[in-house]
């Protein structure tokens, strides 16, 4: 349907796109990094601290425009600050109007043409972006049309070619030409641009993507946080989603994409540039666990719609029909990521009735695996560069399986070396204990699971519906979860001390256990095991005494009877027990030590929900024991040793 008063060329965007190979989602907020300057002050040194300030939200290249009497100049490289630092040594680089941008790659593999500032078409102009261009793919096949040609993979470069041929087209002023554009734009951005025929003037915007606007004497600071910016000025203003800012001649206005104009509101920053990183948390640990409901909506964002009972992974689209057939899979990956492959294991087996075996990849690469023509290997990796996993990986092509990746880095070497994937899109998760990024890889695998059953006709389409529908509510029931952090903290304190911990569960929610204890483990360094809840009378009932708090999983689920006859077992022999009920569980209050209620879901997608509390819980604890909770001892967040 075209709007009126749109130009033939504009209608084309109401086309969304899926991408061959690895599928690039849409939306993810939590991209990287902007700083930009204008000024009376050199922007170059200004710009490339600024990038350094903004580091620590993990990225893969970066780049700077910078604007003189010679034109507008742009340098960009893959990697570290430093690299393009390197690059930028020893040349005249005096300017007073400038540009800088961390990378964290969504379109387009991590290299220095794909880096950012981009050049439009004619070079008129300079773009920064962070976020995504959902429609970015029906743009640049309309700009294609009219002879267009592009250096890079991104949507950012095709952003910047659209607003420039908007405003040679269309006439008018540039800042028109940003709004006519972002008008049509589906997805979320911050954007920074540069054009030579105003040497002074900086527009930007967001819709998604954070920007925040520093005000100094007759000078300008944009970013992506307040960090690059306190050094100069408290003075800030946060743009809201919608909104243009433009700075020309020393003056700004901001607009709506209405063309209305607002009175920007300049607060005082009050936060300090450390706590400023953290988004205002104590930790990134923390930081990432309250981003799940975020991150879990990135992860499904472009591939779920319920309405339609649709399931589309773009990345597997060419794949789908393999995995459907397949009489095997196997998943491969290490620690948190294993932990999701046993999630993915029983909703594979249970709804697309496909048969799977979850291998620790470090155990997988050495033992000679049987692979046969046909089994599907599945690999999962937060960092994509874990040597386990990849040298798994190459075993498996070796004997003709075809692999999948789940990979929360783009461009990574896991992602580079499978055959279609699907990323995660949790953002970068710079704690080294994994959180956000578990939940993400257990919805990914969900979704996979669920189109698998769905092609081959194993699920009833009730239930498929259903699922997905609470899927879509999820992130709202993780939210629920992250409002009991209090009660949790409480509890927490109870058990500061403990020596030992067990972690119970039954079905989906014993690798959760494995989970909630792996994450006690390694941030507390107290001792903690997960266990099927049925195997203590095989053993471990023994370790119990008033002395053993055991963390049980015990919400209304089809094994609820069961793990409570454990929790008895456990009670009946003086254990003290932290049960994680479902909301409204009269039950168990009066049985255990101590509950945290979470809100019904359906069993299939308990893991999404049960997971929170156990991350908080330990978060809590090793903060309590002094713990430095986002790099723990002897541990790194990418092995990429053997
Ligand atoms: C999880 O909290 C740990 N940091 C660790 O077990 C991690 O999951 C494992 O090293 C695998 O890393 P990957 O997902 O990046 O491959
Ligand atoms: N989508 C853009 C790209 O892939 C921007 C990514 C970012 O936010 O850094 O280049």
């Amino acid at each position: 349907m075209q709007k009126a008063g749109m130009s033939g060329f504009l209608h084309l965007l109401y086309v969304s796109a899926q991408l061959s190979g690895w599928e690039f989602l849409t939306g993810n907020k939590t991209m990287c990094g902007i700083v930009a300057y204008v000024g009376h002050q050199e922007a170059c040194p200004i710009v490339i601290k600024g990038l350094k300030r903004l580091e620590y939200r993990g990225y893969d290249s970066a780049g700077i425009a910078l604007m003189n009497g010679e034109g507008l100049k742009v340098f960009k490289k893959k990697g570290k600050v430093a690299a393009l630092e390197s690059e930028l040594a020893g040349r005249e680089l005096h300017a007073t109007i400038g540009m800088g941008h961390t990378r964290w790659a969504t379109h387009g593999e991590p290299n220095d043409v794909n880096a950012h500032p981009h050049y439009s078409f004619h070079r008129k102009l300079a773009i920064i972006h962070n976020g995504i261009i959902e429609n970015y793919a029906a743009i640049k096949q309309a700009l294609l049309k009219k002879g267009h040609t592009f250096q890079s993979e991104t949507d950012t470069e095709v952003l910047g070619q659209f607003i420039e041929d908007i405003w040679e087209n269309n006439g008018g002023t540039l800042e028109e030409a940003v709004r006519l554009a972002l008008q049509e734009v589906v997805g979320a951005y911050a954007i920074v641009i540069m054009n030579e025929a105003e040497p002074t003037q900086l527009i930007a915007a967001r819709k998604g993507s954070p920007l925040v606007i520093g005000v100094g004497e007759n000078e300008y600071f944009f970013a992506s946080d307040a960090t690059p910016i306190v050094e100069y000025t408290n003075d800030v203003i946060y743009l809201n989603d919608h909104e243009i800012a433009v700075v020309k001649n020393g003056e700004l206005t901001v607009v709506t994409l209405n063309n209305d104009t607002t009175t920007p509101y300049v607060q005082k920053v009050e936060l300090e540039l450390a706590a400023i990183e953290k988004g205002g948390f104590d930790h990134f640990m923390l930081k990432e666990i309250f981003e799940q409901p975020r991150s879990i909506a990135d992860s499904m964002r472009g591939r779920v719609n319920a309405a339609d009972a649709m399931v589309q992974l773009g990345g597997l689209r060419d794949y789908m029909d393999k995995l459907a057939k397949s009489k095997r899979i196997v998943i491969v990956g290490c620690g948190t990521s294993w932990h999701a492959g046993l999630v993915a294991e029983y909703i594979f087996e249970d709804l697309a009735r496909i048969p799977v075996e979850v291998e620790y990849a470090s155990e997988f690469r050495y033992r000679n695996p049987i692979i046969k023509e046909g089994d599907i290997v599945i690999a999962i990796s937060q960092s994509g560069e874990t040597a386990d996993t990849l040298a798994a990986i190459e075993l498996a092509k070796s004997k003709g399986a075809t692999i999948f990746g789940v990979c929360n880095v783009v461009g990574s070497s896991i992602a580079r070396a499978t055959h279609a994937g699907a990323y995660t899109h949790a953002g970068p998760e710079i704690g080294v204990a994994s959180t956000k990024a578990f939940t993400a890889q257990v919805t990914v695998l969900t979704l996979m699971a669920l189109a698998a059953a769905k092609r081959k006709g194993t699920i009833a389409d009730s239930l498929f519906r259903q699922l997905l529908a609470e899927m879509e509510s999820i992130p709202a029931k993780v939210e629920r979860v992250l409002q009991a952090a209090d009660k949790i903290k409480e509890i927490a304190y109870i058990f500061t001390y403990a020596r030992n911990f067990i972690y119970l569960g039954r079905g989906l929610n014993f690798p959760v256990a494995l989970e909630g204890a792996l994450k006690l483990k390694e941030i507390s360094y107290i001792h903690a095991e997960g266990y099927p809840a049925a195997e203590m009378k095989h053993g471990p009932i023994a370790l119990i005494d008033e002395d053993m708090p055991v963390v049980v999983i015990a919400t209304n689920d089809s094994s609820y009877e069961k793990v409570v006859s454990n929790i008895q077992e456990v009670k009946a022999r003086k254990g003290r027990v932290i049960a994680i009920t479902t909301e409204g569980d009269t039950n168990l209050p009066g049985m255990v030590d101590f509950t945290i209620e979470i809100p019904k879901v359906h069993e299939i997608l308990m893991p999404l929900i049960s997971v929170i509390p156990l991350q908080l819980l330990a978060y809590d604890i090793a903060v309590m024991r002094g713990r430095n909770v986002d790099q723990p001892r002897n541990l790194a967040k990418s092995v990429t040793v053997e």
